[in-house]
């Protein structure tokens, strides 16, 4: 073997360059195939590293959102939940809303798809490089609250507020003290026209007076929430129950048969 070539090599593995290493022997036959000058076969070979890079940066901005599967929008069946239009999913995918730092709710009992659509528009958002993080209500205010007791709440709204986008899943299944509503406002308030946030919760707006205790906080989150902001209402079916009602329907069929 060419001693250059072998240096080349040991080169490439002390500066931890694998993909230029692994591409190198293709990219010189090709270099030589096509006759390219030294600066575009150090395109070529440099674009192996930089490709790889972003893969890894990538699967790093989703591993920091935290999110709790990576369900994507190809997954979500839209026939089965009609309610959805799947235009709009899309469209949120292009990330326009945090652009225009709006938010999304997703309203809807429980296994009609909140979570999954959140967390697709969430996996989309982080794909694209824009900081992300997923959380459920319950655990941000256990945060929130424990980061109040310890003496470093502002540190921690503000860790929460630089999320270009933030997912809060499940609002309103537990109750919310009246001390611990003045926390989720504080949160809000920060993000409020600043940062988009997506919610997504089981309960009308109707209710949130009952879930955060005070009508009268509920009624300034929800203000600010909804100022700007699309409301996707999911009315239809659970889609946990889905084969279950299906076996119902096949067991009636045996029995009348
Ligand atoms: N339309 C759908 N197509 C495919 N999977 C779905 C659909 N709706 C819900 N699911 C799946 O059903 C389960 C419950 O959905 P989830 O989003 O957690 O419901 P919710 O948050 O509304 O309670 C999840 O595993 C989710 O991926
Ligand atoms: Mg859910």
């Amino acid at each position: 073997m060419n001693n250059s070539y072998v240096k080349l090599k040991e080169n490439l593995t002390y500066l931890k360059l694998n993909q230029m290493d692994i591409h190198l022997n293709e990219t010189i036959d090709f270099i030589n195939r096509n006759d390219l000058s030294f600066v575009d076969a150090l395109i070529k070979l440099t674009d192996y590293e930089i490709d790889m890079k972003e893969i890894n940066m990538v699967k790093a901005m989703v591993k920091v959102a935290a999110f709790p599967h990576l369900k994507e929008i190809k997954d979500f069946d839209f026939e089965f939940q009609p309610s959805v239009s799947k235009e709009q999913i899309l469209d949120f995918t292009t990330l326009r809303f945090i652009e225009q730092k709006e938010n999304i709710v997703f309203l809807g009992s429980s296994g009609v798809g909140k979570t999954h659509l959140a967390t697709s528009i969430g996996i989309a958002a982080a794909k694209k490089r824009t900081s992300t993080y997923f959380i459920k209500c319950h655990d941000l205010i256990l945060n929130l609250k424990k980061a109040q007791a310890e003496n470093r709440l502002e540190t921690r709204l503000k860790h929460y507020r630089k999320y270009k986008l933030l997912i809060i899943d499940e609002i309103g299944y537990l109750p919310i003290s009246e001390e611990d509503a003045k926390l989720f406002f504080q949160l809000i308030d920060m993000r409020y026209e600043f940062r988009s946030t997506i919610l997504t919760t089981n309960a009308s707006f109707k209710s949130w007076g009952e879930i955060f205790q005070d009508p009268k906080i509920a009624n300034a989150i929800l203000d600010r929430v909804l100022h700007h902001a699309t409301v996707i209402n999911i009315v239809g079916d659970s889609y946990r129950l889905k084969n279950h009602f299906k076996s119902e329907e096949k067991s009636k069929v045996d029995i009348l048969k």
